[in-house]
């Protein structure tokens, strides 16, 4: 169970957004690094590390499983997992992330054997960890599940092909590196693209495995008998500045969103421009501008390249007062529109017909008492919240902390009327 918080988040209606704003490190690629710093035996050091509740709980993971963990500044974490000695994580911790189950490939390959609580279903969807398994079982891992929880243990893990059916984030993430101290050669097929795989290849590689083609749909890697130790940066979250990047559009506001990969934004400045605004890139900064006439637009979600199943309720906000009738089609989670009725509540006319909603646009929005259903639908409602007439009251907004690095500060050094309030 999630921890019941009574702080809220309240918007007033707001300017238009207006300055620059530093986007934080990426929550999805902390998440798997952290994981890999299980591999390496040596000091590990990651900067630009978000300050999130899941960023956290992964932490309180790695040292329930021996690592030594400390903070050196509020983004920086030195790692060492040279006395590793636990294969095994707590319900608890298990039970409060689902990302926590990124530690099954590391403990695999490094300990030979690993027991993990199954995580959960949650509320976006069933999410089911049938191709992480699948990817074990290929490099010769046994797995034995039960209702409970899933054993998988190896003497030695042998490289092999494995084909993903879906281009799984974290089944591509744990194969990879289960794969890296296996014996011989292991290729991902149809393996996830995002940036955050990446990072995280690129990381492991400086902990001396070999890894190349990551950033494509084949990754090859090869087997090394060690890992080490390194430094290594967390790249900008490409989610954290798109929902910036609405903020702008939505308020007709001019936002300068600096730290940020402009290549890893294609999908979410192709829509913005669809609908009417500008955007021009920097070197490493986009600058949003909005306008009172931006037009409905309609998006599908996709895995990477393609429009990111994260920015889907963000965009969503922005439909409801865009001119025309917009369409959202969810592909990559079945349950993913909980935001539509905190919207509705907020006066947005949308209509769901299983995996497609489609939104009206309305002349305005009204503040309302609306909940963080999961995390992107949080932020969702801070945007909506930022044009409706009024006070919106925002609840749960546990859901929000755990992947936003403080995103009302973010939002108010852009000129927002919004802050927490405990009751
Ligand atoms: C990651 C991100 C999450 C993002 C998602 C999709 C992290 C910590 N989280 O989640 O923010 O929304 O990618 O971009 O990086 N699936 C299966 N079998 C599996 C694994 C997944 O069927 O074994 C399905 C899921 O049910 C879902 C789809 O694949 O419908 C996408 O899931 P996946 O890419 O694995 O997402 P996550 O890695 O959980």
């Amino acid at each position: 169970m999630e921890e019941i918080c009574l702080e809220k988040i309240i918007v007033e209606k707001s300017p238009p957004l207006h300055g620059r704003v530093r986007v934080s490190g990426a929550k999805n690629a902390a998440l798997p690094i952290l994981a890999a710093s299980l591999l390496g035996t040596e000091d590990i050091i990651l900067e630009d590390v978000p300050n999130l509740k899941d960023v956290e709980i992964m932490c309180e993971v790695l040292k329930s499983l021996g690592s030594e963990v400390a903070y050196l500044d509020a983004n920086t974490i030195k790692i060492n997992s040279k006395n590793l000695n636990n294969y095994e994580t707590r319900y608890e911790l298990m039970n409060k992330m689902r990302a926590s189950f990124l530690v099954m490939g590391p403990l695999l390959t490094r300990l030979g054997k690993t027991r993990n609580s199954l995580p959960g279903g949650c509320a976006i969807g069933a999410r089911p960890i049938d191709l992480h398994l699948k990817g074990f079982r290929a490099l010769g891992a046994e797995v034995v599940q039960n209702e409970d929880n899933v054993f998988a243990y190896s003497d030695r893990l042998t490289g092999d092909m494995v084909y993903l059916d879906f281009p799984s984030v974290g089944a591509t993430e744990n194969i990879m590196m289960a794969a890296t101290m296996a014996q011989g050669e292991t290729i991902i097929d149809n393996a996830a693209m995002e940036p955050e795989i990446v990072d995280l290849s690129n990381f492991l590689n400086k902990l001396g495995a070999d890894i190349r083609g990551a950033g494509t749909s084949t990754i090859k890697i090869r087997g090394v008998k060690h890992l080490g130790g390194a430094k290594h940066s967390i790249i900008p979250d490409r989610i954290e500045a798109g929902t910036l990047m609405v903020g702008a559009a939505i308020s007709k506001g001019d936002v300068i969103v600096e730290n940020v990969i402009t290549s890893h934004m294609k999908p979410v400045s192709a829509k913005l421009r669809e609908c009417g605004c500008t955007v021009e890139e920097g070197i490493d900064s986009i600058r949003v501008i909005g306008n009172d006439h931006l037009k409905a637009i309609d998006i599908k979600t996709m895995p990477y390249p393609g429009f990111p199943t994260d920015m889907q309720a963000q965009f969503m906000a922005l439909m409801t007062v865009l001119e025309g009738t917009s369409t959202v089609i969810e592909t990559v989670f079945e349950n993913r529109f909980m935001h539509v009725e905190e919207l509705k509540k907020m006066g947005a006319d949308i209509q769901v017909e299983e995996r497609a909603a489609t939104i009206l646009g309305k002349d305005k929005l009204f503040g309302a008492e609306v909940k963080a259903t999961d995390l992107r639908a949080g932020a969702a409602l801070v945007l909506a919240g930022i044009i409706a007439e009024g006070t919106t009251i925002i609840d749960e907004i546990y859901h929000i902390d755990r992947g936003y690095d403080r995103i009302e500060e973010k939002f108010r050094k852009l000129g927002a009327n919004i802050y927490r309030k405990e009751f």
